[in-house]
C-alpha cells in the first residue's frame, strides 16, 4: 500500500510553465474523508459518500475499518457505500493495520480501538514510523489502554484497548486535531463524559461530523478556550456525507497561479472552514487576488470556487496565532514567500517539525537548493523574496529532499513553474497519499 514498501523512488522535473489558466476542481477533503469512513464504519446502517478523497492515506483508512469488520464498497460511479459494525462492534483485525504514511489513520484509529476490547498492531512507512505517538499515547492510557513497542512511542506499536474505558477531561498540551478526535473517537464507546480543553483551535471537522451522526456533544468557551464533552456509549446513526474539495489540495493550484506571471485560475468548490482556511487570509494580505465565487454550504461546510489570478506579492510577517488554520499549507506559503517582494516571517511552528517530514528544515533545503533565500530559525522560517523575478532552480545534478512528503513534493513542484531552470524534485510518488491526480490537474492548467 504504502509508497517505501514496493516501488523505486521517482524523480521529476518541474518546468517553468507559461500561464495557469483555467477551472479545476480538487479532490476531497482529506481530513473529512477519514472520518467520513470511520463514522460510516461505527455507524448502525449504510452511510453514503460522494466526493472521497481515493489518496493512499484514506485507503489505508478504508482497508483499517474493513479489517475490523466494517463493510465499505465503492460502487463504480464513484460513490462510497459503508455498513457499520455499531459503536462497541469493532472486530480484533486479523494481521497488523499498515497506516502507510498517513499518520491521520493512525492517531484516530488508535482513539477507535482504545475503548474496545481488542488489540491491533498498527505500523507505517519510515516517515510515520519517525513520528511522535506519546500525544495519543498519554490520553489514551489514561482511558485505560495499553501500548507496547521496540521503538519508544514509534511505530510499531500494538495497542490493547479496554472495555469499559474510562471517561477523562483532557487539557491538549500542543495544537493538534488529531488528538483531539482521537480522544473524541475513544469517548464514543465509553460511558459518562469525556472533555477535550483546547487551548488553540484547531480543525473542527470531528466535532460536526459526531454531531451530524447523532452523538451527544457540545462545544462551549470557557475562559478563552474551547470545551468539548461528549457523552457516551454514542449511538451513531447513517448519514449520507458529500465531501467538499480539500482546501490543502487547493493550496498548491492557488500558489501557483499568484506566482505565475499572467495565470487566471478558477478552483471549483472548495472547503472554506475558518479553522482550515488561514491560508487564504495570508496571501490577501500579502496582495494575492483570491475570489471568493458562489458561496455555499457543503456536507455541513462553508464552499466556494476560488479565482486567483497572478499578483505581486509582499512579504509580512505572519501571526502565529493564524497557524493552525493552516498548519499544512505552510510549505507552500514559504514558496510564495521566496518570490515576494521583501522578506516574509513566520513563528511559532514548532509542530511542523513533526509532519510526514520536518517541513521547517526540509523547506529550507528544497528552497535554498532552488535559489532562494531562507535563514532557518527554531520555530519557523524568515524568507527573503526575489521581489517577483523567478528563482534559478536547482543546479545540473542536484534535486530537492522530499523525505517522503507529499507536500514537501508539491510545493517544490510549484516552485518549479516560477523558475528559470526548473527544479527536479527527487521522488513524486509520494503525492499519492493525498492528490493522485495532482500531475494531471497542472497539465490541464498549462503547467
Ligand atoms: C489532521 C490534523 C493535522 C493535520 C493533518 C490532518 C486531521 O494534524 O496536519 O494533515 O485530519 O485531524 P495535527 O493534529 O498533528 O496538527
Amino acid at each position: 500500500m504504502s509508497v517505501a514498501h514496493d516501488s523505486l523512488p521517482q524523480p521529476r522535473r518541474f518546468a517553468p510553465a507559461g500561464p495557469l489558466s483555467g477551472a479545476i476542481r480538487v479532490p476531497g477533503d482529506k481530513s473529512i474523508s477519514h472520518r467520513s469512513l470511520m463514522l460510516g464504519a461505527l455507524a448502525v446502517g449504510e452511510t453514503r459518500v460522494t466526493g472521497l478523497l481515493e489518496g493512499e492515506d484514506v485507503l489505508a483508512t478504508a482497508a483499517a475499518m474493513r479489517a475490523m469488520g466494517a463493510t465499505i464498497d465503492r460502487l463504480p460511479h464513484g460513490e462510497w457505500v459503508i455498513s457499520g459494525v455499531g459503536v462497541g462492534g469493532l472486530l480484533q483485525p486479523g494481521a497488523p493495520l499498515d497506516m502507510g504514511n498517513s499518520g491521520t489513520s493512525t492517531r484516530l484509529l488508535m482513539g477507535l480501538v482504545a475503548s474496545h476490547a481488542i488489540t491491533a498492531t498498527f505500523v507505517g512507512d519510515a516517515s510515520l514510523s519517525k513520528r511522535p505517538m506519546a500525544r495519543v499515547i498519554e490520553p489514551l492510557s489514561q482511558m485505560g489502554a495499553e501500548f507496547s513497542g521496540d521503538n519508544g512511542d514509534r511505530l510499531p506499536l500494538t495497542l490493547r484497548g479496554i472495555c469499559p474505558a474510562a471517561p477523562i477531561t483532557y487539557r491538549l498540551p500542543m495544537a493538534s486535531a488529531q488528538v483531539k478526535s482521537a480522544v473524541l473517537l475513544a469517548a464514543l464507546n465509553t460511558a459518562g463524559t469525556t472533555t477535550v480543553i483546547e487551548p488553540v483551535p484547531t480543525r473542527d471537522h470531528s466535532e460536526r461530523m459526531l454531531r451530524g451522526f447523532g452523538a451527544d456533544l457540545s462545544v462551549t468557551e470557557k475562559d478563552g478556550e474551547r470545551v468539548i464533552t461528549l457523552s457516551g456509549p454514542a449511538e451513531l446513526k447513517a448519514q449520507t456525507i458529500e465531501v467538499p474539495g480539500d482546501p490543502s489540495s487547493a493550496a498548491f493550484f492557488v500558489v501557483a497561479a499568484l506566482i505565475v506571471p499572467g495565470s487566471d485560475v478558477t478552483i471549483a468548490n472548495v472547503g472554506l472552514n475558518p479553522t482550515r482556511a488561514g491560508l487564504f487570509d495570508v496571501l490577501r494580505q500579502m496582495g494575492g487576488q483570491i475570489e471568493e465565487v458562489n458561496p455555499r454550504v457543503v456536507g455541513g461546510e462553508p464552499v466556494a470556487d476560488l479565482r486567483v489570478r497572478h499578483s505581486a506579492l509582499t512579504g509580512i510577517a505572519v501571526d502565529p496565532a493564524i497557524a493552525p488554520s493552516m498548519i499544512d499549507e505552510f510549505p507552500v506559503l514559504f514558496v510564495a514567500a521566496a518570490i515576494a517582494h521583501g522578506t516574509t516571517v513566520t513563528s511559532g511552528l514548532d509542530e511542523l517539525r513533526v509532519k510526514e517530514s520536518d517541513r521547517l528544515t526540509a523547506m529550507a533545503e528544497a528552497l535554498t537548493l532552488a535559489g532562494a533565500r531562507v535563514e532557518e530559525r527554531e520555530d519557523g522560517l524568515v524568507i527573503h523574496g526575489t521581489g517577483g523575478t523567478p528563482l534559478p532552480g536547482t543546479p545540473a545534478g542536484a534535486a530537492v529532499v522530499t523525505h517522503l512528503d507529499h507536500r514537501i513534493a508539491m510545493s517544490m513542484a510549484v516552485a518549479g513553474l516560477a523558475s528559470t531552470g526548473g527544479v527536479e524534485v527527487d521522488d513524486i510518488r509520494p503525492i499519492a497519499t493525498s492528490f493522485p491526480n495532482f500531475l494531471s490537474l497542472l497539465e490541464s492548467l498549462g503547467g
